[in-house]
């Protein structure tokens, strides 16, 4: 039995961040579907980078463009006629964001303002997932998962940025996209709220696995910052099988069952699998073998939260969205994607391999 409650053959979909670690799984998965994708972004950021690894662009229409540029944006938009956007595009990173909150805002803030209002005055778009992360809630470092009616907040620039994200989403929800006018302006938009996502093709600067990975590979011990610190770990398939479920749902031909997804969504594993930085680098370790090693960086860092858990039992309520990979099991999935790469197998059949085992476990 499908999966999917609707067909993607033909959906047209544009995506933002394309070019980026979940957007090139995420867009590699829709093209999978039968989605025809438009991806809107800049540059890879890092080198190598999942976009040419795994040949991204063979499968989705390769737009190289700011979120922040009104006009080029909206060109992009309204050119290709969406039913369904994904908006990932961001600076996703804690670190950067202490060393450039201005740019960071910018690009989180306004560039998801100026998103939402390319599809103000794009009237092909019927359902809107807008992607932020578990970090933008007031962290209380309290052991239980954040729901989505607790408050947002945000103490470096990056969660804040994103909690603002989220405010800017409700508020041209309740502006431009009411629940209650569904049926008249047809756009359902909605928020997601991912945990700590790792996988295969992530090479960003200051994440523990990709940090890990690169220390590995050259042999040389990884400086771990804050090996007690706990985060809602889970692979990358699992959120973005979250918000392909949220998009399905949002795109129901009746106005009333569309609205009801039209909010915000967590998506976290298992209470068990958030585990602090110190198991994930044992285990790591251990899979990767080769001599892995690591050592603790008693150095001053920059604040981040100690405790973070997410509560996902709403989309599970709602979606029938449960996780089904275990933690080992997404470290072992990274370990053989890296390991496939260093072995110059051909990263885009491999990639859509892990896309195909996850799908058989649903
Ligand atoms: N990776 C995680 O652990 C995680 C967790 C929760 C939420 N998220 C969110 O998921 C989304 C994707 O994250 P990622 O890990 O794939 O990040 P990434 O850095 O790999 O990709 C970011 C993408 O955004 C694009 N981008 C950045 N600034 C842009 C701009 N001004 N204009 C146009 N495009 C721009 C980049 O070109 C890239 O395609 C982000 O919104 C991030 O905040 C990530």
């Amino acid at each position: 039995m499908s999966d999917h409650p609707i067909s993607w053959h033909g959906k047209r979909v544009f995506l933002t961040g394309h070019t980026g670690f979940k957007g090139g799984w995420l867009a590699l998965w829709l093209a999978k579907l039968g989605a025809d994708v438009r991806g809107y972004a800049l540059d890879p950021s890092t080198d190598p980078n999942l976009f040419t690894v795994a040949r991204i662009g063979s499968v989705v229409e390769d737009i190289r463009g700011d979120i922040r540029d009104p006009a080029a944006l909206e060109s992009a938009m309204q050119s290709f006629a969406p039913e369904v956007v994904f908006h990932m595009a961001a600076q996703p990173l804690v670190r950067a964001s202490y060393d450039d909150p201005i740019g960071t805002y910018e690009t989180n803030v306004i560039g998801t303002a100026r998103v939402l209002d390319s599809v103000r005055r794009t009237p092909s778009v019927r359902a809107v997932v807008s992607v932020t992360t578990d970090k933008c809630y007031e962290n209380k470092e309290w052991v239980w998962g954040y729901r989505e009616s607790d408050p947002l907040g945000g103490y470096d620039p990056y969660s804040s940025s994103k909690a603002c994200a989220e405010l800017v989403s409700a508020a041209y929800r309740q502006s431009y996209f009411p629940v209650a006018h569904l049926a008249q302006h047809k756009v359902a938009l909605a928020t997601a709220r991912a945990g700590n996502v790792i996988g295969g093709g992530d090479w960003s600067q200051d994440r523990l696995l990709p940090d890990l990975v690169r220390g590995f590979l050259a042999g040389e011990p990884v400086p771990i910052r804050r090996p007690f610190a706990i985060r809602p770990w889970q692979h990358v398939l699992e959120p973005l099988r979250g918000y392909i479920r949220l998009a399905e749902q949002l795109l129901s031909t009746n106005p009333e069952q569309a609205a009801r997804f039209a909010t915000a969504y967590n998506f976290g594993p298992h209470d068990d699998d958030a585990k602090p930085v110190g198991w994930i680098v044992d285990k790591m370790t251990s899979f990767w073998g080769d001599g892995a090693n690591w050592f603790i960086d008693e150095q001053e860092h920059v604040h981040e939260a100690g405790y973070l858990k997410l509560d996902a039992s709403k989309a599970r309520a709602d979606l029938g969205w449960i996780p089904h990979l275990r933690l080992e099991t997404a470290l072992e999935w990274l370990v053989q994607w890296y390991r496939a790469w260093q072995a110059e197998t051909d990263m885009h059949a491999f990639t859509l391999a892990q896309i195909d085992a996850y799908e058989a476990l649903l």
